[in-house]
């Protein structure tokens, strides 16, 4: 476990705009910052950092949080982990800690990582060197993937015994096949592989290719574990990113093969998807790094159809798509050994924008395939936010299919598909009251005296502030954590949306809602005496009820004069 203390002060002093700026871009709108929320998909941002009080919120999807929560969520990291992470980014030493979810998986990974890579070094890798040397692989030029080779006749649970990595972290990372058993069998056997990193450069899976093609599936993935979703990350944006980022062009291919192929020839901003096609969470992932993508995929049929499938989701993050289309018989492994680089990119150099990429597959041979064709490029074209370029293809899909502007503009809106309306839950007089509580929470010693958890008649917002009750001081996080996700999700919403009074409105505030609750009870007692026909109880409960009103009208008054002074 790590220190209360030492969580407390790591948050303190992270800079949750300078930490999520690192992931997405913000702009600045008010008090806040702004973006396109990386947690869904949306066109429009409503995704909030602030700054002062150290937490983002979505409006959209509701994710909200710390600094912390939020490297959780990106990266997919358990708590100790982004914590250490944000620890060393601070410069702040932290004790280890035990007993983490995702730690033994990392390290069986780490180990099997280095145990494949020793193989592949040695003797009795010869056969995955050889396969390589076939494959025209120059491993020297391609250190940062790390790649190696499972034996046929296994040898992984040892090496990992020896290293301190139990079987039973190696069955949890999907590494052998059984935990107890004297004879559990190895995943990979006889197969060259490829470690596949995620974004922090930890190793989550493995990928690994058969070298005899007897030995079936051709491809084999680690299977899916906590830290590994094959549809979340792509291979190779690790090794990537950086030249993806400075190019502001990734380049796409379907394998392993293509990648490394590419890759040590010098054109360098590549991924891939894990033998599945493009998932939206893939292509989200993309437009964080770049803002133009270039599809290069096989040439085959299989090949253009994955294509056109991920044109329209990578339109849908407003990334700019073209196409490198290569002869049918070829993929990009193949065409650069066989038509060198300097060929490749020329090809990759003249890539065709969606648009004519479409138009020209599709070639469409009745009315009604040209039909389909258009609806689909009309669609597509719809999702383009950004205003010149939407013009463009709107003016020249009219021109080419001579469709006049207004009619394609008709049929979009039939076909649009924006954000759904977020339905927004009405906020409750408690849970706006909290939250203006945990925004004031330098005047907390004050509320204390005047406000008791009995005040609060909603249970969620009276175990909350029973619980801030309890803490020396309050932290915003600490005490929603444990809060249910919906009073959660609201007060993060209030919190964000600035809404902000004066310790002398919310005192005001404070007193007419316990009026309130009182004249609840008090009420409660009157028509309970009525039922009883208990006169004395009766004229007792409306008097207080009396001077109750009396006193109502008064904060009424107080409140009136302060909201304007605000
Ligand atoms: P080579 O034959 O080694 O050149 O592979 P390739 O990259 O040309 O393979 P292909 O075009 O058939 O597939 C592209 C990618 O799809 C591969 O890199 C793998 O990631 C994935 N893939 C292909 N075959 C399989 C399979 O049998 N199982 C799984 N899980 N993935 C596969
Ligand atoms: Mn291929």
């Amino acid at each position: 476990m790590i220190e209360k203390e030492k969580i407390e002060e790591i948050k303190r002093q992270t800079d949750i705009v300078g930490l999520v700026s690192q992931y997405i871009q913000l702009k600045k709108v008010g008090k806040n910052y702004r973006a396109l929320c990386p947690f869904h998909l949306e066109k429009t941002p409503s995704f909030y950092v602030n700054s002062e009080k150290g937490i983002f919120y979505c409006f959209g999807c509701k994710k909200g949080g710390n600094a912390i929560n939020f490297l959780m969520e990106y990266e997919k990291m358990d708590f100790p982990t982004a914590v250490k992470l944000l620890a060393k980014n601070l410069g702040i030493e932290i004790e280890t800690t035990k007993g983490l979810k995702y730690k033994e998986i990392y390290e069986a990974n780490e180990i099997a990582c280095q145990f494949y890579a020793l193989c592949l070094s040695k003797n009795i890798g010869k056969r995955g060197r050889n396969y390589l040397a076939k494959r025209n692989i120059d491993i020297e030029k391609l250190q940062d993937f790390q790649l190696g080779y499972a034996p046929l006749s296994g040898g992984l649970v040892t090496y990992a015994r020896q290293n301190g990595v139990s079987k039973q972290a190696l069955f949890t990372a999907g590494l052998i096949s059984q935990s107890t058993s004297s004879r559990s069998l190895e995943a990979f056997r006889d197969r060259l592989i490829f470690p596949i990193l995620n974004l922090s450069g930890r190793i989550i899976g493995f990928g690994g290719r058969s070298i005899d093609d007897q030995n079936r599936p051709k491809y084999l993935n680690s299977p899916e574990t906590p830290i590994f979703k094959k549809g979340d990350i792509l291979y190779g944006l690790y090794q990537a990113k950086k030249a993806i980022r400075t190019k502001n062009e990734a380049i796409l291919v379907e394998g392993y093969f293509d990648l490394l192929s590419l890759f040590q020839q010098g054109i360098d901003n590549l991924c891939a998807p894990l033998g599945t096609s493009l998932t939206e969470k893939q292509a989200m992932l993309i437009s964080r790094f770049a803002k133009k993508v270039n599809i290069l995929f096989d040439g085959d049929l299989s090949g253009m159809k994955a294509a056109l499938r991920a044109i329209g989701l990578l339109i849908n993050v407003q990334v700019d798509v073209f196409v490198t289309s290569l002869p049918e018989d070829t993929d990009p492994d193949r065409f650069i050994n066989e038509s060198g680089a300097d060929v490749l990119k020329e090809a990759i150099k003249s890539a065709t924008d969606f648009f004519h990429f479409y138009k020209k597959m599709s070639k469409p041979e009745t009315v009604e395939q040209e039909v389909v064709l258009i609806k689909d490029l009309i669609q597509i074209i719809g999702n383009i936010h950004d205003p010149i370029r939407f013009d463009r293809y709107l003016k020249y899909a009219s021109h080419v299919f001579d469709i006049p502007v207004e009619t394609i503009k008709k049929a979009m809106r039939r076909t649009d598909v924006t954000d759904k309306p977020v339905a927004r839950a009405k906020t409750t007089a408690e849970e706006w009251l909290i939250a203006m509580i945990l925004n004031l929470r330098e005047h907390f010693a004050q509320i204390k005296s005047i406000l008791v958890p009995e005040d609060f008649s909603e249970p969620g917002v009276r175990r909350l502030y029973k619980q801030l009750l309890m803490g020396e001081d309050i932290d915003i996080d600490d005490a929603l954590a444990s809060a249910d996700q919906n009073l959660r999700q609201k007060v993060y919403s209030i919190i964000m949306r600035g809404e902000s009074v004066s310790k002398e409105a919310l005192l005001e505030s404070i007193k007419r809602h316990k009026s309130s609750i009182e004249e609840t009870r008090i009420r409660t007692k009157i028509s309970e005496a009525r039922t009883k026909g208990d006169d004395a109880a009766l004229t007792k409960y409306q008097k207080e009820h009396k001077a109750l009103k009396q006193k109502m009208l008064h904060i009424k008054k107080d409140s009136v004069a302060l909201d304007r002074e605000l």
